[in-house]
């Protein structure tokens, strides 16, 4: 439809004919194009105001920010889009200056562009998710509002390009660059299953509810004194979420994941260990906001029941004390530690926490909606309410290892439609693996 008349002088003709562009390759550039210009213009817009496609393209690790003016090359079109005709492409449009040399492209007369783009078929749509032409066309009397657009573009916190960068200006200033491999760093954007793809318990629901009303009141939790909050301690056996509900909460909450293991720091240099639990809370600190996930926080424990290692028990109270001074209020940092076995920690160990979150084996309701979600993009014929009642005692990890052994075996079938009987079959295939678990476990 772009190459009708109302397009104005577009010269379809100088194209040769031998390439055709696609309306949509010119949408995009000219958006690129458009944002570019707008926000190399006003000094009031930020990197929030930016597509998060495009600020991750032009994200300066160094200065932390999109530095102006953004110019627009033909690779940062052929790395944004894909485009490899770039080139070509962009003579369908007359109110664009191609530089042969610098191979930057610019608008001639910025106004037919701006004139062009909102005719576009997808343009309103481009427009309200784009907060820098949104502020410009809201002033040209569109029918669009900045404000709305803005509730579209994630802020840059949750680009992995920003958390980089926070890691590039803090091994700049740390000789001890071993310290990144101590720690697990997650950005939001990084974490694949969201917190409403989770099922979780009314009480889960309400304690992470409670953690997160914290954190946006931090200031006035601060006013009135009350410092004593933002140290979870999850509980439960291996699979029921833990994991999964710390990165969820970084994705909701836009802040940097710090996943550490107790094991891993004190596996390399013994001797090192206490300090390497002051490292990765100082890092947390230089982080902040963000949340700290301590996994198999039971480690701990194993120190009481040997004292060969006296390294290992004062590295255990370099930790209590750390996990003491470390505060969501002040530092911003929301510590979750995790644990399978909750009965080896002592009252020292759970003292420190304000929030004890169990994850419970999940009862039927809960495997019904746990199956629902995970077959919700996989075809077939199937009936999840059978299959959550005969999964008694399965995990939502293990149902999710049902539900790849049903398709794994759809597929060497040749089929990608799944039916009952391949996840009836896969949970009979599963519990023979717990038999055998159970075993191995009755002879230790
Ligand atoms: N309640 C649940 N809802 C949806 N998915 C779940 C649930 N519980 C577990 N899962 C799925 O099971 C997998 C494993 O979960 P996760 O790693 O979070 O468990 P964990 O409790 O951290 O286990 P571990 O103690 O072994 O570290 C994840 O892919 C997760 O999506
Ligand atoms: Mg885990």
């Amino acid at each position: 439809m772009w190459h009708k008349s109302d397009r104005g002088n577009v010269g379809i003709d100088i194209f040769g004919g031998d390439h055709t562009p696609d309306p949509t390759n010119l949408r995009n550039i000219v958006e690129l194009l458009l944002t570019a210009h707008i926000y190399n213009q006003s000094e009031t817009l930020t990197e929030d105001d930016l597509p998060a496609e495009i600020r991750k393209h032009y994200w300066d690790s160094r200065e932390k920010k999109v530095k102006r003016p953004i110019s627009v090359r033909v690779q940062d079109i052929t790395s944004l889009y894909g485009n490899k005709n770039v080139e070509q492409e962009i003579k369908a449009l007359p109110f664009i200056d191609f530089d042969e040399f610098g191979a930057e492209i610019r608008f001639t007369i910025p106004d037919l562009a701006k004139n062009w783009f909102v005719k576009q078929e997808d343009a309103m749509d481009k427009i309200r998710r784009n907060p820098t032409l949104a502020s410009f066309y809201e002033k040209d009397g569109i029918d669009v509002s900045y404000e709305e657009a803005t509730a579209y573009v994630r802020p840059k916190e949750r680009d992995r390009e920003y958390l980089d960068s926070l890691i590039a200006e803090i091994a700049a200033s740390d000789d001890d660059v071993d310290l990144l491999t101590l720690v697990h760093l997650v950005a939001p954007e990084d974490v694949r299953q969201p917190i409403d793809e989770l099922v979780l318990t009314p009480e889960q629901e309400t304690k992470i509810e409670k953690i997160m009303q914290a954190i946006k009141h931090r200031d006035y939790l601060r006013d009135i004194g009350l410092r004593e909050i933002g140290k979870m301690l999850f509980i439960g056996l291996p699979g029921t979420g833990k994991t999964s509900v710390a990165r969820a909460l970084s994705e909701k909450l836009n802040i940097p994941l710090v996943e550490v293991r107790l094991s891993m720091i004190t596996s390399q240099y013994l001797g090192e260990t206490s300090k390497n639990v002051d490292k990765v809370f100082e890092l947390a600190k230089k982080l902040s906001p963000c949340i700290l996930f301590i996994d198999e926080f039971d480690f701990i424990a194993k120190t009481r029941m040997s004292d060969e290692h006296a390294t290992l028990k004062r590295a255990v109270n370099t930790l209590l004390k750390a996990i003491d001074e470390i505060s969501l209020i002040d530092d911003g940092v929301l510590m979750i530690c995790a644990t399978n076995h909750p009965n080896l920690l002592d009252r020292a160990a759970w003292r420190r926490f304000d929030e004890i979150v169990d994850f419970p084996l999940p009862h039927t309701e809960m495997r019904k909606d746990i199956l629902d979600i995970v077959l919700s993009r996989v075809e077939g014929d199937f009936d999840t309410q059978e299959i959550a009642g005969m999964t008694e005692e399965f995990t939502g990890s293990d149902l999710r290892m049902v539900v790849r052994e049903a398709v794994l075996q759809s597929l060497t079938e040749n089929r990608t439609a799944i039916t009952q009987s391949d996840l009836i079959s896969a949970v009979d295939d599963f519990s023979d693996r717990m038999r055998l678990m159970m075993k191995e476990y009755a002879v230790a």
